[in-house]
């Protein structure tokens, strides 16, 4: 049976005021009336059962992940004890199907990433699982670089693969895979043209998964062969978890194995990264003044406006300038210093 991990333990400081420690990303209405989270269940919707989804999450977020996820069986929402990043987590949720289904198959996917063709979204991820149930691969979902972006993981492409059952459509062989490389190496793999972005995407069965990771990360392996064993899960896992190495999935795994395969994404994919990614989706006004709430404004160009509180903004004479505005704190910024909102938060007091 088929199987998604959804991973919403991630804290992200790139959207405060509106984000905090309790409300990252995944748990934000940056689009209209849903969350990230929200519409990251939704779009498994046919794909996979509901109590076939697991969510990982921290005690931080666990009360704001429960409130939104009420369709979901209780036991399906797990806040790990300590924030150790996603291969200890991806461990744990091995672990959880494996009680399940030994043969599964499972998908671990992002909470916080905007994605709107549902469709294609789920074409590519049946023929990335079918991938994985042939291939006894690793199975990763490239999307097609725009930028020498070093926050990403880049997928060095070989031959196209081809497979036993499987419409190999987009289906590629991986030479590489290297999690975050610096700027010029960004570069340097983009102007190659063969390379493409990780989409933070993993499809697997649980045979490949544990034999890769007792070959690459075998502290992992057994922290899932104790699970499988185990009376009590809950137990197990705060016994263990503080102990396992603190890595993502892509240091620790996916850069050392060599049975990795990749399917292109035909879907929209957008990561969200700060409020510039987010006012791309805003309405814009003849200025081209991105904006969620009301506006009005004389000589004011290419400004970004979100308001949590409904207000009327109002602009005379600015130019490029992010304006977020909450209940209890205001945000001016400009465009160019989108990304250094996290140094900002890092100053300010601890209720905010
Ligand atoms: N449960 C849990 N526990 N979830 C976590 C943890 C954790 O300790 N840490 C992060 N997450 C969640 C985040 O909320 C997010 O949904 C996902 O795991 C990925 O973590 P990020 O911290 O956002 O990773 P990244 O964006 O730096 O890099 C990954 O995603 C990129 C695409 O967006 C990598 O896989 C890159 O290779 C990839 O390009
Ligand atoms: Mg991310």
């Amino acid at each position: 049976s088929r199987y998604a991990l959804i991973l919403a333990g991630g804290s992200g400081q790139r959207f405060w005021p509106i984000s905090r420690d309790a409300l990252p990303k995944q748990l934000l209405k940056l689009f209209g009336d849903k969350t990230l989270l929200e519409m990251t269940v939704e779009r498994l919707d046919g794909l996979v059962p509901k109590e076939n989804i697991l969510v990982l999450t921290n005690k931080t977020q666990e009360a704001g992940v429960r409130a939104l996820l009420p369709d979901l069986p209780k036991e399906n929402i797990i806040a790990e004890p300590e924030k150790r990043d996603t291969a200890p987590a991806i461990a744990l949720a091995v672990g959880w199907v494996v009680a399940r289904d030994p043969a599964a198959t499972m998908m671990v996917l992002p909470a916080d990433h905007l994605i709107q063709n549902k469709a294609e979204f789920q074409r590519t991820l049946s023929t990335a699982m079918d991938a994985a149930e042939s291939g006894n691969a690793l199975v990763t979902i490239g999307v097609k670089p725009t930028w020498p972006c070093p926050s990403f993981g880049y997928i060095e492409r070989g031959r196209r693969a081809t497979l036993l059952n499987v419409d190999c459509g987009g289906l590629y062989e991986v030479v590489r895979f290297r999690e975050k490389p610096n700027p010029d190496l960004a570069e340097h793999f983009i102007s190659q043209g063969t390379f493409t972005w990780n989409a933070g995407m993993f499809i697997w069965t649980i045979p490949a998964i544990f034999s890769e990771m007792s070959r690459h990360c075998p502290a992992l392996a057994d922290f899932i062969s104790e699970l499988r064993g185990s009376k009590d899960f809950m137990a197990t896992v705060n016994k263990q978890f503080g102990k396992l190495p603190k890595l993502s999935i892509d240091y620790a795994l996916m850069e050392r194995s060599s049975r990795v395969l990749n399917v292109e994404a035909t879907f929209d994919w957008d990561d969200v990264g700060n409020w510039t990614s987010v006012g791309r989706y805003l309405q814009k006004d003849g200025g081209g003044n991105q904006h969620n709430c009301a506006l009005s404004q004389i000589s004011a160009a290419n400004n970004l406006v979100f308001s949590q509180t409904g207000q009327h903004v109002a602009l005379l004479g600015v130019q490029d300038l992010i304006v977020v505005s909450t209940k209890d704190a205001l945000l001016i910024t400009s465009r160019a210093h989108a990304e250094n909102i996290k140094k900002l938060v890092d100053q300010l007091p601890k209720e905010l």
